[in-house]
């Protein structure tokens, strides 16, 4: 999701008092911006915002870090949290591809939504759950490693349970038609929004290893 660029994004972003400017100083500490021991979940791939804020709210006794590469989205949701006080949640303007160095043993759990499929055979490890990011997210987790998706993108999700299960994650939850499940308390994101009004099927899956 690329918007065309907002102007001041930059400034706007840089002000907020949920963007971690300075996040290369926070490795193997990221508690102590939340001033507690509570765990903490990543959404990678953020992009306007809805999940992450919806779930930091819905869950205040979790710390939520939200990732996101590009200013003129990310914006977007430092503008919905301007007249919010959100004290869990925290947002970080940077690509998934550095994640292992920005964390460390820290995570507890990595949400992945409706991420960029990349289609093309030769684009494979750009996508979130390639063997090249799950051996990244390796460093980042606290104990167990965590990942929960969603997409509508059939492909994506078949490449991700054959990526994940090679990888040796286990397999908690899998549905296949989320919205036909009886799945209580999913938080919707803002390209889910839209596909589920034009009747896509969204797929979930939750693993651990
Ligand atoms: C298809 S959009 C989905 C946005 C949001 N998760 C949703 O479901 O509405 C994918 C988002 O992931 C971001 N993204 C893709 N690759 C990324 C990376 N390597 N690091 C950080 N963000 C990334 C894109 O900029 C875009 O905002």
């Amino acid at each position: 999701m690329r918007l065309r660029n907002v102007r001041g994004a930059n400034d706007i972003i840089e002000k907020s008092k949920y963007i971690i400017n300075d996040y290369d100083n926070y490795k193997g500490k990221f508690y102590s911006l939340f001033d507690n021991n509570n765990p903490i979940h990543i959404e990678v791939g953020m992009g306007k915002g809805d999940f992450i804020i919806g779930m930091a709210l819905s869950n205040p006794n979790i710390n939520f870090i939200g990732i996101e590469k590009f200013d003129s989205v990310l914006v977007r949701a430092v503008q919905k949290l301007e007249s919010l006080d959100i004290p869990n949640l925290r947002l970080i303007r940077m690509d998934a591809l550095n994640i292992d160095s920005v964390f460390s043993h820290e995570v507890d759990c990595l949400y992945l939504n409706f991420s960029d499929p990349w289609p093309k055979e030769r684009h494979s490890k750009r996508r979130l759950t390639s063997n090249l990011f799950l051996y990244k997210y390796d460093f980042i987790f606290r104990n167990e490693c965590k990942v929960i998706m969603k997409t509508d993108n059939r492909k994506l999700f078949e490449f991700s349970i054959m990526s994940f299960n090679n990888y040796g994650y286990i397999i908690d939850e899998i549905s296949l038609d989320l919205y036909s499940d009886d799945y209580e308390g999913n938080i919707q994101t803002e390209y889910e929004k839209k596909f589920v009004s034009k009747g896509n099927v969204i797929y979930r899956i939750s693993v651990h290893k």
